[in-house]
């Protein structure tokens, strides 16, 4: 079997369901289900007996060593992180615990359990990180993409605590051995978001008739990567990827965020109109920049592509046309995330 943390989030909870759906080789979940965790995510998972739940926060050391000491996992897959930007500005205390401790915790972890396999399992087992492309900082209109030599240079709290993890992931295998895999994607979408991230924000937002806030001048540009292709890439590396190697993960698919924003409009006007006969573009605004906003980011996919045969399925309006329809179409797990601490996020961030 596999252990994979931070499987009730967003990108986790997409491979979990995903892998059990294509591969069928059980799984461990370890999530500690923060306000971005959502067992209602795995309900399709209900009396699976190839899904075990654990809910553990990865900095507990303890915990890890027990869990991996019972299923005995040829495999972690590393989602579970603080993800978003905007809280990394307001409290980065989380993020340094999360993203660096935690990560931390698994590694030495992992090293003891993985020490303890016998020769062909120990050579078989994989650490697999998954990563993000903003450890490489912000890129010029004219910059070539950022590919696997990229230095890092990253500008958030968030993207500086997973640049230190990532480093850690590197120390990992070069000291002690662990066959680590890194992977550095680009911006997610699709079904499951949490909506504090651009495009579920702003579909929930353009049907509850509220405004669309598009940050500075809506130029920022982001390349938007299908979830279930992200997935896709990562069984690749998991099954084929080079020990203490990092893959770059993309969409080949740069949007600026004013042209994402218009786009769901367009479809959300297309596919539930506006009572009152207004496109729903009339309710973007622009509002105050996010503090140090990376200007654009960009993923050269050229070596996960040579080396794994790895390439997206889903183009951006395909991808985006399944998210808008999915987000119209699951109206109770939206209304499971959008109350309590959601709320209080909202109101607290874009007062
Ligand atoms: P998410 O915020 O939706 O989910 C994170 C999950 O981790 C949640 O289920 C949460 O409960 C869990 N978690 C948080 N702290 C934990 C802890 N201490 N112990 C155990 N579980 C904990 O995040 P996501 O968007 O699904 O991102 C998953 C991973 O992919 C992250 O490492 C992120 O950095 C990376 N990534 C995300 C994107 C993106 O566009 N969303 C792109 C590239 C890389
Ligand atoms: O690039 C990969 C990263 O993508 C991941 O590592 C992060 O976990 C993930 O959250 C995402 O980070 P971003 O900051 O790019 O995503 P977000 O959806 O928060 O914002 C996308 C762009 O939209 C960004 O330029 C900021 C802008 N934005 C965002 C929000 C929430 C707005 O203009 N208005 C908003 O209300």
């Amino acid at each position: 079997m596999i252990l994979v943390t931070g499987g009730a989030g967003f990108i986790g909870a997409n491979f979990v369901l995903d892998w059990l759906r294509d591969a069928g080789e059980p799984v461990v979940n370890v999530d500690k289900l923060t306000y971005a965790g959502n067992a209602a995510t795995l309900a399709p998972l209900d009396g699976d007996a190839r899904h075990v739940f654990a809910r553990v926060d990865i900095c507990d050391r303890a915990a890890i060593d027990a869990l991996l000491a019972a299923h005995r996992p040829r495999a972690i897959v590393h989602f579970a992180a603080e993800s978003h930007v905007d809280r990394s500005i307001h409290g980065p205390g989380d993020f340094l615990q999360t993203n660096v401790v935690g990560t931390f915790t698994l590694l030495d972890a992992a090293t003891a359990y993985w020490r303890t396999l016998p020769g062909e399992e120990r050579d078989a087992f994989r650490f697999l990180h998954v990563s993000t492309d903003e450890v490489f900082g912000s890129l010029g209109a004219t910059d070539a993409a950022f590919d696997e030599r990229t230095p890092y240079a990253p500008n958030s709290p968030y993207s500086a605590s997973k640049a230190a993890s990532d480093h850690f992931v590197r120390a990992w295998h070069h000291t002690y051995g662990l066959p680590t895999l890194t992977t550095n994607c680009s911006n997610n979408y699709g079904p499951y978001q949490f909506p504090e991230k651009l495009i579920p924000l702003m579909i929930l937002n353009a049907l509850a008739g509220k405004r669309l806030p598009v940050y500075g001048d809506g130029r920022n540009v982001r390349d938007w990567l299908y979830v279930s292709d992200h997935c896709a890439a990562i069984r690749a590396v998991l099954e084929r990827g080079t020990p203490g190697a990092t893959y770059n993960i993309g969409g080949w698919n740069e949007q600026a965020n004013i042209d994402v924003v218009r786009a769901i409009c367009a479809l959300l006007d297309a596919q539930r109109p506006n009572p009152s006969g207004a496109s729903y573009a009339e309710q973007i605004e622009f509002v105050k920049d996010r503090p140090g906003h990376d200007r654009r980011y960009a993923i050269d996919a050229t070596l996960i592509e040579r080396e794994l045969g790895w390439r997206p399925a889903e183009t951006f309006d395909t991808g985006l046309a399944k998210t808008v329809r999915w987000y119209l179409d699951n109206a109770k797990w939206i209304e499971g995330v959008t109350s309590g601490s959601y709320r209080q996020w909202i109101d607290r961030h874009y007062a």
